[in-house]
């Protein structure tokens, strides 16, 4: 990726320039080494009023969110037209595949469309489409439409490992500060109990940075276990132990702290198994959910309902919007801190 390099105190002034020639690259991070900075650029500037070289970097760092979805549509207008508006939804990048839904008049075009998107981001190595994700085992259905055909890859995120294969399994790129806050939420002394763990997603960053007694992970499919007993030996994390099962079967009576329920679709039927698999029949549930947004508080207060009804004084400690999932619709956590009265 091509950089301008100029001496420390000439930086901001190149900046600028290159700002108003549109020739600043602003998917990418401003590098500095050895008193001199690295300016990532779109392509060479004629000139500038400060001296400078131009350099192919080793290593660029590329900004998460760089490139608006708006910056896409525009591109593919060259296309497509004026139905790239039609495009919803935003992309995905993990690791190096770049995820999009089409509305189906554009499928036919789909190949023109992935070949146009590796052109315009400067980190995808892959294109692929998502049509759906299938219920009630999350699996995607999904086709490569531009680029390497090779879709196992390693998606690093707050220096956790996660191996995957985003045509196979899912992986949100939206639920980043959900992965991020589960991190250090909990502490060395408790146990956790993951009902829904998919490759990881939550266990895995709560494992290495809050360093539980011990986390259960339980996952459902098989494909997608494969992937959590692998990223929890490339994370060389001794206090995971992965269940192959339904968690309705598997999960442990009297063992948790803190129970994790990242999954949102009919949660409250996970209840029950989430309140027996508690230690002396107290502590916190991290519980999703979809809503519409203004119900985010009643329908906390519903669960904290149905929470009592099985015996345990209940309280949402906190809640918050993850995403959005939908038009008007929202995916949410709640927090609920539980005790049984018995
Ligand atoms: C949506 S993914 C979520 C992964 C992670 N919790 C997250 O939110 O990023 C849900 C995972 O739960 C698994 N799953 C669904 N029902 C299950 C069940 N009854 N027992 C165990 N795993 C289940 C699915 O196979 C899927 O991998």
């Amino acid at each position: 990726m091509l950089a301008v390099v100029v001496e420390k105190q000439c930086a901001e002034v190149a900046r600028m320039e290159l700002l108003n020639l549109n020739l600043f690259d602003k998917s990418r991070y401003i590098i500095s080494k050895a008193g001199r900075v690295e300016i990532p650029v779109l392509s060479p500037p004629e000139k500038l009023s400060v001296n400078f070289t131009l350099v192919q970097q080793d290593k660029s760092i590329f900004k998460a969110h760089g490139l608006s979805f708006s910056e896409m549509k525009e591109y593919l207008k060259d296309v497509v037209g004026e139905r790239a508006e039609l495009i919803r939804g935003g992309w995905e990048m993990i690791g190096d595949v770049l995820i999009i839904s089409l509305p189906e008049e554009l499928y036919a075009e789909r190949e023109k469309i992935g070949k146009a998107m590796l052109d315009f981001h400067p980190r995808a190595k892959t294109v692929i489409l998502r049509k759906r994700i299938s219920e009630p085992l999350r699996k995607p259905e999904a086709q490569i439409i531009a680029g390497r055909k090779k879709t196992v890859i390693i998606h690093r995120e707050n220096g956790v490992i996660f191996k995957l294969n985003p045509l196979k399994v899912m992986f949100s790129a939206g639920n980043f500060s959900e992965r991020k806050r589960m991190a250090y939420i909990s502490s060395p002394e408790e146990r956790i109990l993951d009902m829904f763990s998919g490759i990881g997603q939550f266990c895995l960053p709560l494992a290495k940075y809050s360093s539980p007694e011990k986390v259960i992970a339980v996952e459902k499919r098989p494909e997608t276990f494969q992937f959590l007993k692998e990223n929890i030996k490339l994370n060389k994390l001794e206090n995971v132990e992965a269940r192959l099962g339904d968690n309705l079967e598997v999960s442990p009576v009297n063992f948790a702290d803190r129970v994790l329920m990242g999954y949102f679709f009919s949660p409250e039927n996970y209840l029950e198994i989430a309140l027996r698999s508690l230690r002396n029949g107290r502590g916190m549930l991290h519980f999703h959910a979809i809503i519409k947004k203004p119900e985010l508080k009643v329908y906390g207060d519903r669960v904290v309902e149905l929470v009592r009804k099985e015996g345990y004084e209940a309280k949402v400690n906190y809640n918050r919007i993850i995403k959005s999932y939908a038009p008007m619709v929202w995916h949410a956590v709640y927090d609920i801190e539980v005790r049984s009265k018995r």
